[in-house]
């Protein structure tokens, strides 16, 4: 546990245009900085990072955060690291906070043990790649299948030799626990430890710092099996969460503006050897939503293109469904069917990359393929083909949450079944997707500003400004009475702090939506405005207003009283607040 208060002071001390400057070069742009946004393809720059307010924000596809967010976005890193590596670089110390001895040494152990892992997969990578220039056999059979020295480098690729304890002349310590949690060795029954792979090809697996984190490996000999053996999950390898090659092709994918998703380690090999270099591969699982995520933050067309055979039918449904919830509107999302006989190697190798890109041209959109596979085996004519065409339909529809496309989705359905969008809508008890979806709405213009909202974009940039019966502001639960009341008490205290570090306080507290809502209206605030005199007037509304809300309550409570009951005081107040209306 690193201490709050601790964040804040980093948050305030570290400078996030020098941060991000770092890796993605910035230009002066009046207050802010700006520069093509680096989490997704575009031409003209749409992602500004403010001196004042300490964050960067996206107006293209949304991206925003402090300096601890971009290194964890864009660099990779988990929050613990991202926090260490700013403090190095402004000369804080980062303390323990709560840790007992024990945690201490747990978070230790664990820091150790994933260093343990990281040092040993990539001395295994040494290993099998310096063996598979010892070996003419695994040479002659990448050759065989068309690949370069030139990629194999590229990719890294190894060779992990017949034998049992090959491991065992390059790890001293052979029982040492690292090499079997990386998953290199495996213990028997007895006890005795022996090489996981022997005698594949090997496909070390990068994550987005290129980091070896696995390993697949491909048998030479076709009757041994499997013909994919892949390392087990370890703290450093998720399955769903990684995607082959996606750190070789991160420059191809923002350069060809689209990313194509296929199933195998060899695909993705093979079409870099043919110059179609911003492939990657799901490891031996379905596409997840996270997978999805991952590669919206590099690109905002995804073409999947799976076997021709049953199997990447299937695997293309998979892919399709899992992507619905992380559907933009912005995101063109795609599937190439290839000829049953093919795989994507097999494909590329027989026509080229041409071909291969102009089939990708043609390429059926996602909501095509849906209307398609749900029409395939309906014929659509009996009341009952298009009830249970409504039915297959329905949970598809309440998966996507893109205004646009949730729409144009309902009315092709609707359509198809001979009913209205509002039956269909009505039925199926379809939400209102556009109170769904805040980061699809991004682009929309903007409503003007409640005034409390504006008080507390203010109080942002002025948090000295704030006193404690401001709280009556939010005295109600709303959630924009849980925001003032975070935003004034984040600011009494810590009235020296940056937008940034505020914003960071209250993150726990405030409704998401809302928080990204003022997260976004703070990078657009005209910084030439004068906030104080911006926040009296704010504040003198918001005075009126509440005076108005206890009149109006106080008079509700008269009125229930016959009058001949009333207190001189309250006849009084009761002509008074009359007259006032
Ligand atoms: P395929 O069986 O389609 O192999 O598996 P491939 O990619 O065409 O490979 P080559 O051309 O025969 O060399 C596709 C992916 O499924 C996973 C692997 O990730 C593989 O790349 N897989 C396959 C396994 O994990 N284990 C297996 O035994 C087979
Ligand atoms: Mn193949």
């Amino acid at each position: 546990m690193i201490p709050e208060s601790f964040i804040q002071d980093l948050l305030n001390r570290v400078d996030i245009v020098d941060v991000i400057d770092k890796s993605v070069p910035l230009k002066k742009a009046g207050a802010n900085y700006s520069a093509c946004c680096p989490f997704h393809n575009e031409k003209s720059p749409s992602f500004t990072v403010s001196p004042t307010k300490q964050f960067y924000h996206c107006f293209g596809c949304g991206a925003h955060g402090t300096a601890i967010g971009f290194l964890m976005e864009y660099a990779g890193l988990s929050f613990v690291e991202a926090i260490h590596d700013l403090a190095k670089n402004v000369g804080m110390i980062v303390p323990q906070q709560d840790s007992t001895p024990a945690s201490r040494e747990a978070d230790a152990t664990n820091k150790t043990i994933k260093l343990g892992l990281q040092e040993t997969l990539q001395q295994a990578a040494n290993y099998y790649k310096s063996e598979l220039k010892k070996s003419e056999r695994a040479i002659e059979y990448l050759k065989g299948r068309g690949l370069s020295g030139v990629i194999a480098a590229k990719f890294q690729i190894g060779y992990a030799p017949a034998g049992w304890q090959n491991l065992q002349s390059i790890f001293a310590n052979y029982d040492n626990d690292a090499l079997q949690t990386a998953g290199l060795v495996v213990e028997n029954e007895q006890g005795r430890r022996y090489d996981r792979f022997r005698d594949r090809i090997m496909f070390p697996i990068h994550d987005q710092k290129g980091q070896v984190i696995g390993f697949g490996g491909r048998v030479i000999n076709p009757e041994d099996t499997p013909k994919y053996y892949n390392s087990p999950e370890t703290p450093l390898f998720q399955k769903g969460h990684e995607l082959y090659g996606l750190f070789v092709a991160r420059r191809a994918i923002r350069d060809a503006g689209r990313v194509l998703v296929v199933e195998g380690y060899m695909d993705v090999v093979a079409l870099a050897q043919y110059g179609i270099e911003y492939a990657v591969a799901a490891l031996g699982t379905a596409t997840t939503p996270f997978h999805i995520t991952k590669l919206m933050r590099q690109t905002d067309e995804i073409v999947f293109c799976f076997d021709g055979d049953n199997a990447g039918r299937t695997a293309a449904w998979r892919a399709a469904m899992n992507a619905l919830p992380a559907l933009t509107d912005g995101l063109k999302l795609r599937f190439l069917f290839l000829p049953k006989e093919h795989d994507p190697d097999s494909y590329v190798r027989e026509f080229g990359k041409e071909k291969f890109e102009l089939e990708m041209q043609n390429a059926m959109p996602l909501s095509q393929y849906i209307i398609a596979h749900l029409s395939e085996k309906n014929p659509l004519n009996a009341q009952e083909d298009l009830i249970k065409f409504v039915q297959d339909a329905a949970p598809i529809l309440l998966e996507i949450k893109a205004p646009l496309s949730a729409l144009y989705m309902r009315k092709k359905i609707a359509e198809l079944a001979g009913l209205t969008v509002e039956a269909l809508e009505h039925k199926l008890k379809l939400p209102n997707p556009n109170k769904t979806s805040a980061k699809a709405t991004q682009k929309q213009s903007r409503a003007p500003l409640s005034i409390e909202k504006r008080f507390v974009l203010m109080l942002m940039m002025q948090p000295s400004l704030a006193r404690p019966e401001h709280l009556n502001f939010g005295h109600g639960f709303s959630e924009q009475d849980i925001l003032i009341k975070a935003a004034v008490n984040a600011a009494l205290l810590q009235p020296q702090s940056k937008p940034a570090a505020l914003l960071h306080t209250i993150e726990p507290l405030v409704e998401p939506r809302l928080l990204r809502e003022i997260q976004r209206e703070l990078q657009l605030l005209d910084e030439s405005l004068d906030f104080k005199l911006e926040f009296t007037g704010a504040c003198t509304q918001l005075m009126e207003s509440l005076q108005q809300k206890r009149d109006d309550s106080m008079l509700d409570a008269v009125k229930e009283k016959p009058f001949s009951a009333l207190s001189d005081q309250e006849r009084e107040m009761l002509k008074s607040l009359t007259a006032k209306k």
